[in-house]
């Protein structure tokens, strides 16, 4: 059961309902800010490449309900969307993916009240990312409201992918002609390759930067 803040119009009941989206979405932000600084003290490495996060505009509310068949009230919107508050996390490569959304899912107060893993299981169009919708507490003065943000996480090259592909989706109101969904597809299948070839790099980097100290670990100890 979602609770609703009290108010006394709706307008007021609109400010106190995107108050505590917000809220949320501040809470996942700081969160994900300060995983990503303890992994660069601790390992001297940024997991994240960067992070968007956006509340839902009133407009594009109203569409989604409209679209899914809902009535157009503030009790719907709060039971039945779960991206109001969206944070979209870009990692450079796929196991940052996986250990970042499983630092998230550990912390006491995020419940995971789903999973999409569309990185294992890609859409049919070639979209790759991985999602989850999680509540945080938010607490007012009449106690905590447990409330939802989307997290979506991809790498850099996923995440370009989807910009392209929205775009197009957006342009061709979801009729693109065959050949372009046809290159999209191919585009998503480079995604692949491109993630693939830049996390073995990045391994082998490491290991040569790796080998670089220890050699200089050696050094410094005989003389
Ligand atoms: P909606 O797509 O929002 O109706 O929700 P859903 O229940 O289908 O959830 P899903 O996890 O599939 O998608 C949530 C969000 O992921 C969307 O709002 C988009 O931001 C993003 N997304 C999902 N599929 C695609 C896709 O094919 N292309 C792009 N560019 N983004 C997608
Ligand atoms: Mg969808």
């Amino acid at each position: 059961m979602t609770s609703i803040p009290k108010a006394d119009s709706q307008v007021d009941q609109w400010r106190s309902v995107m108050f505590l989206y917000d809220s949320a979405l501040k809470k996942v932000n700081t969160k994900i800010e300060i995983l990503n600084n303890e992994f660069n003290s601790r390992y001297d490495y940024n997991p994240i490449e960067h992070i968007k996060s956006r509340l839902k505009s009133a407009d594009s509310i109203v569409k989604k309900l409209k679209k899914d068949g809902y009535e157009v009230t503030i009790e719907t919107m709060m039971e039945h969307l779960s991206d109001i508050a969206g944070v979209r996390i870009i990692c450079s490569f796929i196991s940052d993916i996986y250990q970042i959304a499983d630092m998230i899912a550990r912390q006491d107060d995020v419940t995971v009240l789903h999973v999409k893993d569309y990185i294992k299981h890609p859409k049919p169009n070639g979209y790759k990312s991985y999602h989850m919708v999680v509540t945080v507490p938010v607490y007012l003065t009449d106690g905590p409201v447990e409330t939802k943000v989307e997290i979506q996480i991809r790498s850099v090259a996923m995440d370009f992918w989807a910009s392209l592909e929205h775009k197009i989706a957006y342009k061709f109101e979801g009729n693109a002609p065959e050949r372009l969904l046809q290159e999209l597809k191919a585009c998503a299948d480079m995604v692949d390759v491109l993630d693939a070839k830049m996390f073995s790099l990045n391994q082998a980097i490491t290991a040569i930067a790796e080998r670089h100290r220890q050699e200089e670990e050696e050094r410094s100890e005989e003389s």
